[in-house]
């Protein structure tokens, strides 16, 4: 209505005006000099966020194409992958090894819940593994699984592969490819990065790479092949399919804002933001979904206390200027999530704090109104 909303859900995130202007920009020709020099030092600052000096790729699509192409082009068919699954998304990578021809194994903790490190080297020693799937951030309950500790373990094996979804915590928690031994990391561009949605973001190790040339089975997928990518990343005047170039502008924009900040500047203001926004809720009796000591700092999914409606308590909020997501899968109706994540500020964590007590007061919830909003100690 005021063209003002405050968008508080896990993705798309809130873009800043630089990059929407970049996006506005008229597109240049696709492999000309000029747009390459673009497009390369946008994949140089990528690879910087994504903390590898291995291959990145930046592909029209959404997240889902970015662990599609993972699976593509690691799994052949046969294959056994252990697909740990805290979550809705985390299932996305199972539904995809089907597809694919693999055989998943699911090592499966309830929502709310983090794998264990443990866990994953229990489930490990069964032998025979092409591939381990984890989701970082498991966006439909607001955990952090710990991909460092998991990536000691799968270390062990050099023939598997460790794939890592970091859609809900690349550019605002840490992630680091080449240290916690990842091969494929996957991602995408209007979470923590500030893009609108529209990109796939991936990196590639070098065990992939090589890999790829010695696959015995051609790669599932024509549009997502590392392989057919490649040369337009390692030099983007050359072309295999038309990348979208304003998305890229925007990238290259929101790339420079991430790393002007700094990121463990970043990664900072999300955690501080995220403790803040989680000390509110439980200061209002609303418990938290994540289990404690594995809470993401990107979004956080709250139960509803006793009777709220969840249509109700989110239209709510939106009259309010705020926009909150469902849960989701089998939480559907029983929370809401928020998403702190990107170009958020405190502004934004206070005011969604403010609404989210007023409108549960609205909806006949016993609250103490400002006690939230006290209880985030920001300063
Ligand atoms: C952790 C995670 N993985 C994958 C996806 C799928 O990404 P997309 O919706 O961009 O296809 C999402 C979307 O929210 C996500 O949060």
């Amino acid at each position: 209505m005021f063209e003002r909303e405050l968008l508080m859900i896990p993705g798309p995130t809130n873009v800043a005006p630089s990059v929407l202007r970049a996006m506005g920009k008229p597109p240049l020709s696709h492999t000309s000099l000029e747009f390459a020099s673009k497009f390369k030092e946008a994949l140089n600052s990528l690879k910087r966020v994504f903390m590898t000096e291995g291959e990145v790729f930046v592909v029209a699509g959404s997240g889902t194409l970015a662990l599609e192409m993972a699976i593509a082009n690691i799994v052949e068919p046969g294959d056994k992958v252990l697909n740990a699954v805290s979550g809705f998304f985390g299932q996305y990578f199972v539904d995809m090894c089907r597809v694919y021809g693999a055989v998943p194994r699911l090592l499966e903790v309830p929502y709310g819940m983090a794998v264990k490190p443990e866990q994953v080297k229990e489930a490990l020693k069964e032998g025979g593994f092409k591939a381990v799937t984890v989701t970082h951030v498991e966006t439909s309950t607001g955990v952090a699984n710990p991909i460092k500790e998991i990536g000691e373990v799968v270390k062990k094996y050099s023939d598997v592969f460790y794939i890592v979804d970091t859609v809900c915590s690349l550019g605002g928690m840490e992630v680091r490819v080449d240290d916690w031994g990842i091969d494929v990391c996957v991602s995408c561009s209007q979470k923590c990065i500030g893009v609108p949605p529209g990109l796939a973001l991936v990196a590639v190790s070098q065990k992939v790479l090589e890999y790829l040339e010695k696959r015995e089975t051609p790669v599932g997928s024509w549009y997502g092949s590392f392989n057919n990518w490649l040369p337009v990343m390692q030099d983007p005047t050359k072309y295999f399919a038309t990348p979208p170039v304003n998305m890229i502008y925007a990238l290259h924009e929101a790339l420079r804002i991430v790393l002007d900040e700094g990121l463990e500047n970043r990664f900072k203001r999300h955690h501080v933001l995220a403790e803040v926004f989680r000390d509110a809720m439980e200061a209002l009796n609303l418990k938290i979904v994540a289990e404690r000591g594995y809470e993401a700092d990107t979004v956080t999914a709250i139960y509803y206390p006793e009777g709220v409606n969840d249509n109700q308590f989110r239209n709510e909020m939106k009259n309010r200027g705020i926009v909150v997501a469902s849960t989701l899968g089998p939480l559907k109706g029983k929370g809401f999530r928020v998403g702190h994540m990107g170009n958020v500020n405190q502004n934004d964590v206070i005011s969604t704090i403010s609404a989210i007590e007023a409108t549960l007061k609205h909806l006949g919830y016993n609250i103490n109104l400002g006690r939230g909003v006290k209880a985030a100690n920001i300063f």
